[in-house]
Parts: C-alpha cells; sequence; structure tokens
C-alpha cells in the first residue's frame, strides 16, 4: 500500500538533511483513558515515545522489554521524568523477538493483564553487522524485524479487536525502498521459490540488504494484516477494527548500531552529528503516528505525512512479492503455532 507514481524512493544525504531541519510536530494529543503497549521501549526512539507517552496520561502503559531489569530500570527513568504519574501505571513484561515462544508469552501475560488494548507501538529493532541465525534459522534481523513482529501483532490483534479505535504501529523505515527489482530478480524469475529462503540466505547477505530488505518485508507483512481485516489503504472493512500502519522516524541517533565494531560505530557518531536526528525528535513521528485515526490504515506515517515516494520494486513486483511474503509468513507462523488466528 505505497505509491507507485511517486517520485523514485531512495533516499540520500538531501533527504537526511532535509530531516534535521525540518522535525516533526511535537505530539500534544493525549492518551487519556488508554492501555498502551511499547517494545523496543529501553532505548532510541522507543524510549523517547515511551516517556511521551507517559506524559500525555495513558490509563497504562506496559513496557515490552528483553530484561525485566532494565525495564524496571526504563520505568523508573520514566516515572523519575514524569512525577505527577502512578507508579502502577507503568507495567513491565518481558519479551525477546529472538524466540516467538517469547513472543507468544509476551502477548499472553499482555492478555491477562488488561481486558482492552487501544494502542500497539512495536518499535524492538536491530541492524546486524552480520549473518547470525537465530533459534530456528531464521537471520536475527529477519525474525527480529518481520517475523516476531508478525507474530506478536496477529496475537494482540483479537484484544485489539475488541477494543474500539485501536491502533497497531509497525516502526518501519523509508530504507524499504532501497531494494530494487534487480535485488529480487531471482524470485520474479522463478515464481515458484521461496521468498523467505531467499532473504534469509547467507551467500547474498549484506548489512544493508539485511536490514532494507527486513523492512521491506515488513511492509508486505502490514499489508498482508490489513488485507485479512478486509481493510485497504486508508479504509478499514468495519469501524471498529483497528487500525493498521507503519511508521519511519527518519534517520535518528539511537543504540541501533551497538553491534558494529567501534570503528563503525565512530564513523555513524559522525555521519549522524550531521545527519540524524535526536532520538526524541524521531519520536515524535512514532506517537503522533498512532493517532491518525482511519486514514492511516496500511500506510507508512513519515515527517508529519503519508509516504508518497514509490518503492525500488515496479507495482507488479511489489504485488507478486507482498502475495509470496505474506502467505509463506503465515505458513512459517502456523507451523510453530497451527492454531494461530489469521
Ligand atoms: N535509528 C534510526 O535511524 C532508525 C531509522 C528508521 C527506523 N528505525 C527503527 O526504529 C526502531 C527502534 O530502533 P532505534 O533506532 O531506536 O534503536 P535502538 O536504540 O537500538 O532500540 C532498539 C530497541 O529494540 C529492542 N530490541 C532489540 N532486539 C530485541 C529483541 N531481540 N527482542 C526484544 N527487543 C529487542 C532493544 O531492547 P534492549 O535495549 O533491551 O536490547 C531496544 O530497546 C527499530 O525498529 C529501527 O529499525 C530506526
Amino acid at each position: 500500500m505505497v505509491q507507485f507514481n511517486g517520485p523514485f524512493g531512495k533516499v540520500g544525504p538531501t533527504y537526511f538533511r532535509h530531516g534535521v531541519r525540518n522535525p516533526p510536530a511535537e505530539p500534544s494529543k493525549d492518551f487519556g483513558g488508554k492501555t498502551v503497549v511499547i517494545t523496543g521501549c529501553n532505548t532510541g526512539v522507543g524510549y523517547e515515545a515511551a516517556l511521551k507517552i507517559a506524559g500525555l496520561r495513558p490509563k497504562k502503559l506496559i513496557l515490552g522489554t528483553r530484561t525485566i531489569a532494565k525495564g524496571e530500570a526504563t520505568k523508573t527513568k520514566i516515572l523519575a521524568q514524569c512525577p505527577s504519574l502512578d507508579k502502577s501505571v507503568i507495567e513491565v513484561l518481558s519479551i525477546e523477538y529472538a524466540s516467538f515462544d517469547s513472543v507468544v508469552q509476551f502477548a499472553e501475560s499482555v492478555k491477562q493483564s488488561t481486558q482492552t488494548l487501544d494502542c500497539v507501538l512495536l518499535s524492538a529493532g536491530v541492524a546486524m553487522p552480520s549473518y547470525k541465525p537465530s533459534e530456528g534459522g531464521w537471520e536475527m534481523a529477519l525474525k527480529v524485524n518481520v517475523l516476531s513482529a508478525a507474530l506478536l501483532a496477529i496475537e494482540l490483534l483479537p484484544l485489539l479487536k475488541n477494543t474500539p479505535s485501536s491502533v497497531l504501529e509497525f516502526v518501519g523505515s523509508v530504507g524499504h525502498t532501497h531494494v530494487t527489482s534487480e535485488h529480487v530478480a531471482p524470485l520474479i524469475q522463478d515464481p515458484s521459490a521461496s521468498t523467505l529462503a531467499f532473504f534469509n540466505s547467507p551467500d547474498r547477505w549484506t548489512v544493508e540488504k539485511s536490514y532494507c530488505e527486513a523492512k521491506l518485508l515488513l511492509m508486505f507483512v502490514l499489508e498482508g494484516l490489513v488485507e485479512s481485516l478486509g481493510g485497504s489503504e486508508g479504509e478499514l472493512a468495519q469501524p471498529q477494527d483497528p487500525v493498521l500502519l507503519a511508521c519511519c522516524p527518519g534517520q535518528c541517533k539511537t543504540d541501533l548500531g551497538r553491534d558494529f565494531p567501534l570503528t563503525i560505530r565512530l564513523f555513524m557518531k559522525v555521519w549522524n552529528s550531521i545527519m540524524a536526528r535526536s532520538a526524541d525528535v524521531g519520536s515524535r513521528t512514532l506517537v503522533t503516528g498512532l493517532q491518525q485515526g482511519e486514514q492511516a490504515n496500511g500506510r507508512i506515517w513519515v515527517n508529519d505525512a503519508f509516504d508518497i515516494r514509490s518503492p525500488g520494486l515496479t507495482e507488479t513486483e511489489w504485488r507478486a512479492m507482498q502475495k509470496r511474503v505474506w502467505g509463506e509468513a503465515v505458513d512459517v507462523l502456523k507451523k510453530y503455532k497451527p492454531d494461530l488466528a489469521i
């Protein structure tokens, strides 16, 4: 659900500098009475979004964290910055995206903790410096940024469907537009090939491909979920359906490069000092994205607007790839959990 007649989407220094000079609007609309789940809440844009939402009077804020100790430290930091917030508003639950068991357990804990769920913000994500297989043989970025994000969204859908005006937002990246027709040519030429096996292959893995392809696949997952509810771009099938969208915070100074060698991290620090926003500024997009209503359905929210730049794939390629990737992702998740409700 992207535009195919917009300007070509690949982003570079001009785009990043424009982003630094033109910060997105600070969120001001409150979350009064709402229950919000955030993953990836300990650092970066996820932390800053959690802090902003905490200051906008949620009824309940559930922080999804890999370790409870780190999540409790985040809770303490947020409470120190929001002194009027009752500490019982924030709950810390553990989630490790590298493990499907942990993702499902997290969703179960959320269901035990709350009868309603208004907002889900899935900010957990990785950028990998090298090929690293995770449990089940999936390359780590593919597992964390795509398959586990999809599994968590599917597991939380029933609770979202029971809550009027609910919303789920993936933190994606406009970097998905860097994947070109040339990159996926072997898949287009062979419609019977497994797309996930292709993207999971160590032989063709590079740092940029790993991240950008995962974010493209996340867009395919978003589209698959929207269609599974009978919705379309900017429209819900039923008024009570959850809005599903992606957002991109723009290039931000965060811990995303934490696993890279020191030399690369130093280079990124210098690069980011010119090309990137603070995590605080970037997180504005995550928060305002949650408040865009039905018009946001199936879209990617970037810099206070829905992105209109075209991907690096043609519309025909996109449609074919989306169906295949989504179908295979559902198969993988159903193989893991046969009673998955999708
Ligand atoms: N920074 C950018 O320029 C940029 C641009 C576009 C999109 N994004 C996206 O924004 C999102 C947040 O990234 P960030 O830049 O804020 O980076 P970050 O500071 O590294 O934050 C990533 C968060 O994800 C969590 N996480 C990582 N692996 C996880 C796992 N296996 N299970 C559970 N949680 C895990 C981390 O938790 P721990 O701290 O507990 O490890 C951390 O809180 C990502 O999806 C990223 O792709 C970032």
